[in-house]
C-alpha cells in the first residue's frame, strides 16, 4: 500500500513538473529569446568526417567539451548536411579549431555542401587513424568516435570521445 501511495505521489510530482515546463515553453517571449541568444559566445570550427573512403567537412560554431575523463566533445549537426550523413555512417568525426586566419576555411566549408563540390580540394590536411581529415591550418585538431547522440529534430547532438589530438600552435610556443 505504501509503495502504491509513493508511486501515485511520484507520478503527480512528475506530471506537475512536465506541465510546468510546458507552460514555460508556451510563454510569449520569442523576441527576448532571439535577443538573448546573441549574447552567447561561440567558437569557429571545422567538423569533418568520412564515409566509404570519401571525406567531407563543414563549418560549425557549436563544439564544447562535456567531460574530462574520458574527454568528450559535443557537436550539433543539421540532419540535412552531408557531414551529418558521414558521421552517422562512420561514427567518427574530427574537429579543427580555427584561429582568426582560418576565416577562409569558414567560407570554404560553411556556405556550400560537399554534395556540390569537393571542399578539400586545395586544402592541406592529414588523415587521422579514424580516416577523418585533420586540417593543418588549425590551432588544434581532435579525433573523435561517436559514443552517444540525441535527436533534436532538425539537428543531432553527437557526443564524441576524443581518442587523439594535435595541439599544433601550442607545440611551437
Ligand atoms: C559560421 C558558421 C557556423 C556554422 N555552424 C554550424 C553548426 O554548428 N552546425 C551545423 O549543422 N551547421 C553549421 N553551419 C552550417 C554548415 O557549415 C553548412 O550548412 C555547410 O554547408 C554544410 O555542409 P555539408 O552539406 O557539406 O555538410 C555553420 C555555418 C557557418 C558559416
Amino acid at each position: 500500500m505504501l509503495i502504491l501511495i509513493k508511486r501515485v505521489m511520484l507520478r503527480a510530482i512528475k506530471e506537475e513538473l512536465i506541465l510546468g515546463t510546458n507552460e514555460i515553453q508556451l510563454a510569449n517571449c520569442k523576441d527576448e529569446i532571439s535577443k538573448a541568444l546573441r549574447s552567447i559566445s561561440y567558437g569557429l570550427f571545422i567538423i569533418s568526417s568520412v564515409k566509404d573512403g570519401k571525406i567531407n567537412g563543414q563549418a560549425a560554431n557549436t563544439v564544447f567539451q562535456i567531460t574530462s575523463d574520458p574527454v568528450t566533445l559535443a557537436i550539433g549537426i543539421n540532419k540535412n548536411n552531408l557531414t551529418h550523413e558521414y558521421i552517422n555512417s562512420s561514427k567518427v568525426f574530427s574537429v579543427g579549431v580555427l584561429n582568426t586566419e582560418g576565416l577562409f576555411l569558414v567560407r570554404n566549408f560553411g556556405f556550400r555542401s560537399g554534395r556540390d563540390a569537393d571542399k578539400f580540394d586545395g586544402i592541406e590536411y592529414e588523415t587521422a587513424e579514424t580516416g577523418a581529415p585533420l586540417l593543418k591550418d588549425s590551432l588544434a585538431s581532435f579525433e573523435c568516435k561517436v559514443v552517444g547522440s540525441m535527436d533534436l529534430g532538425t539537428h543531432t547532438l553527437f557526443i564524441g570521445e576524443v581518442i587523439c589530438a594535435q595541439p599544433r600552435e601550442l607545440e611551437s610556443q
